[in-house]
């Protein structure tokens, strides 16, 4: 499994096939099928996801990438 910390924005986890289930801080989850994008900027009104925040406030981190083995 890769995790990529995409330019200037969230971290995209991509699975195929494969829903991911997300508890959020008030309790609710969410079930999202094949990818995620998860905020890392701090500045999402939906976190733990990425709303596009990022683009506004001037976020700025380079590309990564993580190979989970
Ligand atoms: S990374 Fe997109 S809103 Fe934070």
């Amino acid at each position: 499994m890769v995790i990529k910390g995409l330019k200037n924005g969230p971290y995209e986890i991509k699975l195929e096939g494969k829903k991911f289930v997300v508890e959020k801080e008030d309790g609710s989850q969410v079930v999202k099928e094949g990818a995620i994008y998860l905020c890392r900027c701090g500045s999402s009104k939906n976190k733990p996801f990425c709303d596009g925040s990022h683009g506004r406030c001037g976020f700025e981190a380079p590309e990564v990438i993580i190979d989970v083995k």
